[in-house]
Formats: structure tokens, C-alpha cells, sequence
């Protein structure tokens, strides 16, 4: 198979490009490095420098390497910053992401795995989290997966292309050249890890008296090999000719902000030096999956997200 990966220079994109040139695909990344990095990109793969928006390129792209299928990482990932900057958030994610399937349909590309988020939900209502639950965000940036989301409902429900919506809940861990490394970083593990580094300031930890067991909040954590995996069963299913869908990837089990720092501790042997602040506003309690859906009709289930090894291989991911 011949996959175009957008995005294919950032910590999930670059992974998922390496393990599908592991097994024989042939893989074109398209990335503007904006918040990527060039040497994460897999030496067998064809890097394009260029924004998924920029449809004279994209077009010129899918006409030489007609690709079989596309993943769709690429955009911009701070729930945070989104609600600074909702413009180029709409932007980047909705308005680049309509331009690019535009093209995909043009060229005949009728296979899409699409980067979403836990974020489409919002504030939670019950847990685990189904595909039903409701989708109504409490962020730009998770209003604009759910965008793109709808986009793609309505290209696949009148035959234009087949996809898989992916909503990844927290994506962790590492592997050999690949580790969160975000230009705004926002996540937890890295975050902690730079701390016990002394790479950044002590970590924050927002809200300590939430209505869980220890007054932290609960997330649930999902391994970046994983993800991969997912994703190549998604391409799997597609080409096999399976229908479109929505499904949830994360492992059904959370863990606290203070259970994080306590693997951290035992993984690394050193404190995280940390400082109990305020809650931030729209922070829900408790964001937990069910991922019965990828289960079901994908055959996918999480091998590698034990907190410990989540810990551990991000990590070693971080010391190379
Ligand atoms: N990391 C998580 O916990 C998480 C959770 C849910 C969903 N996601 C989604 O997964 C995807 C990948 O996340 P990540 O953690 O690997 O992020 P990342 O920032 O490491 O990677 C994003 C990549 O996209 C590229 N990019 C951004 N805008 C672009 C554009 N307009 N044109 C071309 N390239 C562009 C960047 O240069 C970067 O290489 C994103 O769509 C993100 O929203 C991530």
C-alpha cells in the first residue's frame, strides 16, 4: 500500500510512518514543520515540505505518487492556545482539512484516517466514554476536530470517500527517535519528565481537590505504539473495503495526575518536583475511554499502555 501521511514529522505522525515502512508500505509524508521536525521523519519515506492546505502542491503530490490512502495527522494540537487564537485554529485544522479533501476526492483517494480527539466531547456526562456519548466541546480546538469529523460524514454518506475518525484520549509514552516534543508543550508526561530533567521550571498541577480519589484529575493514557497500530488496522479495514467509522482509542482505565508523578518517581528514581496550583477552567474531573468500537472493527486492543511502560519508554525516549 502507498500511504500519503500528513503530518508525518510530528511525535504520532513520524511513529506511524516508521511502522508502516516496517511492514512494506510505501509512505509519503506531507508536513510544513511548523510544530515537526525533519529527523523524525523515517529515512524510507519522501518528505513533502508543504502546508496540507496548499492545494496546487497537494494536487501535484497525489498526481506523482498516487497514493492508496491517507492519514491525516497534520494541524495544530493546544487545546490552550486555541482559545486564544480561534482564528488560525479554524484555519489551520477545519479550513487546511477541507482543502486537502478536496483534493484527496479530486485525485480519487477515497481512504482517510483522521487524527481526532477526546476534546470532541467536552465535559464528561457518564464514564467510560462511548462513541454516543455527546459531542459538544468546551474547546476551539476540539470544535474544529468535530468540524472536520462532520466534513468527512458527509463526503463518506454520499460515496465520495471511506474514513476513520481516530479519538485518541492522551497519547504517551516513546519509542528509539520518537517522543513528545511539542513547540507548546502542554501534556502532563513530557512536562514531568523535563521537570525531574530540571529542563523546566517544577510542574504545575492544576486542581487538587476534584471530586476523585485523591482530588486530581483522572486520564486516561494511551501508549504511542498503539496509536500506530490503530491506525495501520484502520488502513487495513478501509482497504478491505470496510465501512466508515468513529472510533474511540484509549485503554478504559485512568489514572490521576498524582498516580503519574508516583510512577514517574518509582520509573525514574527521582521526585518530580511539583507545585499544587488552582484548577484551570475546563478541565474535566475525568476523561476515561471505551474503546469497544476499535475492539470490535478493528481487532485493536492496547499492548503497551501500562502506565509503567508508558512511563518507561517515554523516558528513555527523552534521556537519547
Ligand atoms: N498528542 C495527543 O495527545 C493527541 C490527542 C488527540 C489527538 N491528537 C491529534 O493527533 C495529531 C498528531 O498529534 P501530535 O501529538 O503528533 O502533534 P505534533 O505537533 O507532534 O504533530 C503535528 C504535525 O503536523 C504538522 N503540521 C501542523 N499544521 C500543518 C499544516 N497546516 N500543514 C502541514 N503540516 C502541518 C506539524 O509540523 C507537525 O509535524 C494532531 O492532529 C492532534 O490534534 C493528538
Amino acid at each position: 500500500m502507498r500511504c500519503l501521511v500528513t503530518g508525518g514529522a510530528g511525535f504520532i505522525g513520524s511513529l506511524t510512518a516508521e511502522r508502516l515502512l516496517d511492514r512494506g508500505d510505501e509512505v509519503i509524508v506531507l508536513d510544513d514543520l511548523s510544530t515537526g521536525h525533519r529527523e523524525v521523519v523515517p529515512a524510507g519515506a519522501e518528505l513533502v515540505v508543504a502546508a496540507v492546505g496548499d492545494q496546487a502542491v497537494v494536487r501535484q503530490v497525489l498526481a506523482d505518487t498516487r497514493p492508496d490512502a491517507c492519514i491525516h495527522f497534520a494541524g495544530l494540537i493546544a487545546a490552550g492556545e486555541s482559545m486564544a487564537e480561534p482564528g488560525r485554529y479554524f484555519e489551520a485544522n477545519v479550513g487546511e482539512s477541507l482543502a486537502l479533501l478536496e483534493e484527496l476526492i479530486r485525485a480519487g483517494v477515497d481512504q482517510v484516517v483522521f487524527s481526532s480527539s477526546a476534546a470532541v466531547y467536552g465535559e464528561p456526562q457518564s464514564t467510560p466514554m462511548g462513541e454516543d456519548h455527546p459531542t459538544v466541546p468546551t474547546s476551539v480546538y476540539g470544535a474544529t476536530k468535530l468540524q472536520v469529523e462532520q466534513a468527512l460524514e458527509w463526503m463518506s454518506r454520499q460515496g465520495a470517500l471511506r474514513y476513520a475518525a481516530l479519538r485518541y484520549f492522551n497519547a504517551a509514552g516513546g519509542s528509539e527517535g520518537h517522543r513528545e516534543d511539542h513547540s507548546v508543550e502542554s501534556h502532563l508526561i513530557p512536562l514531568a519528565l523535563a521537570a525531574v530533567a530540571g529542563q523546566r521550571p517544577v510542574l504545575q498541577v492544576f486542581g487538587t481537590d476534584y471530586p476523585t480519589p485523591d482530588g486530581t484529575c483522572i486520564r486516561d493514557y494511551i501508549h504511542v505504539e498503539d496509536l500506530a497500530a490503530a491506525h495501520l488496522a484502520a488502513l487495513d479495514h478501509l482497504a478491505a473495503g470496510g465501512s466508515s467509522l468513529v472510533a474511540n482509542l484509549g485503554t478504559g482505565r485512568g489514572y490521576s495526575v498524582r498516580e503519574v508523578l508516583a510512577a514517574i518517581e518509582s520509573v525514574v528514581g527521582r521526585p518530580v518536583p511539583a507545585l499544587m496550583a488552582d484548577r484551570r477552567p475546563g478541565d474535566p474531573a475525568e476523561l476515561v475511554a471505551s474503546s469497544k468500537t476499535a475492539a470490535e472493527m478493528l481487532g485493536w486492543i492496547p499492548l503497551r499502555s501500562s502506565l509503567d511502560e508508558i512511563i518507561a519508554d517515554a523516558w528513555q525516549a527523552f534521556e537519547r
